[in-house]
């Protein structure tokens, strides 16, 4: 979002109130320009080894957004059914989509197996399973923790000792014992760390620990490092510095291929870094209220369409696009829902009027995925700004998709 020379916010060039005048509100909206550039930041960063992007589409997954990836050469990292059928209709085939369950029922493996798709392994039950049911016949990669804690916060760190995702790298002597029972063809191994991760250091500390586990598998083709790096939600915020980590992985990448005595590819599969900064949640003031303790914004969005701010207690910078440059007042800004659903605390904002239109920024990522219909309220619409021209690529909920699948109809 940008500020125009005539002191307008634009994302490629239409205005908030354009896009709400159109569409409705509340409204996503989504710059795909911002798509494009994080892409090529990232592949830029890993240009001097063999690296290979798997979006983690529970991020966002628009078909249109999708579709966008695929255009440009970003694979896929699923962990659902659902999202693999999302993937296929997106235009992916099986062989680029990466299934990364946590602890599903194995029917659910069996079937993306069977069309095409490769498995991160998460479990040795699974992996049991994974050698009982297809032998040396299938390839699969292994989900290993590698006990290290790193994230922006306690619920979205996944690799440490404690964490349920993946199998502890202190298991290694019984992977391989099922591994060479069975002769599976284990051609990767996978880890990820958690989300919201700034420093260079635990994507070191993970690594060496994968390419140290990775010597004792002697068929390997991918080392796949996981998602994670940190976007910049707040003003100031200091990112993961992607060259940095560009160089000092890629080095070691490299150091670890001679000793491996093969070329492997490296994989990712980021979310949040990929999509987060393209997103934005355009939402109408309702009420202005003078409270004597605080005054309070009210939208008409809730933690029914950004859950962030309430779950994990994230900060979504807020613009007030309808009065660039007023004068500033704090505020409460909180939602529609019958819950405390405050998107921020003490805010400082350009005035806000009965109509305004705010910006929360960064809603790209974990946004309208993580949204839900609690209120009996409808999802907005989306909509993709893409070459400088807006186009809708989900529409608003009505009645019938809230009643959905409910009997006595
Ligand atoms: N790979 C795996 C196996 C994951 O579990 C995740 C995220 C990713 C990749 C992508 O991580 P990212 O690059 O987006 O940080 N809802 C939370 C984030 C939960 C992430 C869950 N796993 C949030 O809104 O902050």
């Amino acid at each position: 979002m940008q500020l125009s020379e005539n002191n307008t916010y634009q994302i490629q060039g239409i205005s908030p109130s354009e896009l709400i005048e159109t569409y409705g509100s509340p409204l996503y909206v989504y710059d795909g320009g911002t798509i494009r550039r994080k892409v090529a930041e990232l592949q830029e960063a890993f240009s001097s080894v063999n690296m290979k992007i798997k979006y983690a589409c529970k991020a966002n997954t628009n078909l249109s957004i999708l579709r966008l990836m695929r255009e440009i050469g970003v694979e896929l990292d699923v962990v659902s059914p659902g999202e693999f059928e999302m993937g296929r209709l997106a235009g992916y085939d099986a062989g680029q989509i990466t299934f990364t369950p946590s602890g599903v029922p194995f029917h659910e493996v069996k079937e993306a197996v069977e069309a095409g798709a490769l498995v991160n392994v998460d479990s040795i039950p699974l992996l049991e399973w994974f050698g009982k049911t297809y032998g040396s016949t299938k390839p699969c990669l292994i989900r290993i923790k590698p006990n290290v804690a790193a994230g922006g916060n306690a619920k979205i760190m996944t690799a440490h000792a404690d964490s349920k995702f993946g199998i502890s790298v202190l298991l290694i002597e019984q992977i391989l014992e099922v591994v060479n029972r069975y002769g599976i063809k284990v051609i990767g191994l996978h880890q990820h760390t958690g989300s919201d991760i700034k420093d260079a250091e635990p994507f070191i500390q993970v690594a060496d620990i994968l390419f140290e586990t990775a010597k004792r598998f002697p068929d390997l083709q991918i080392v796949d490092l996981g998602g994670g790096f940190k976007v910049s939600y707040k003003p100031g915020d200091e990112i993961t510095d992607m060259h940095l980590l560009g160089t000092k992985i890629s080095e070691r990448f490299k150091k670890f291929c001679a000793e491996y005595g093969r070329e492997l590819q490296l994989w990712f599969e980021p979310g949040k870094f990929l999509v987060s900064e393209s997103g934005y949640l355009l939402t109408t003031t309702t009420v202005v209220k003078e409270d004597p303790a605080r005054n309070f914004v009210h939208v008409d969005t809730g933690l029914n369409h950004l859950i962030r701010p309430m779950m994990y207690g994230s900060y979504h910078h807020i613009l007030n696009t309808s009065n660039p440059g007023g004068t500033e007042k704090t505020y409460n800004v909180v939602g529609y829902i019958c819950e405390t659903d405050t998107f921020a605390s003490d805010r400082t904002l350009s005035e806000v009027r009965p109509g305004d239109i705010l910006v929360m920024l960064n809603a790209g990522a974990y946004g309208y995925t993580m949204s839900s219909h609690y209120n009996a309220r409808f999802r907005p619409a989306e909509v993709l700004v893409d070459h400088g021209s807006a186009k809708l690529i989900r529409r608003r909920e009505s009645l019938k998709d809230l009643l959905g699948t409910q009997d006595g109809l």
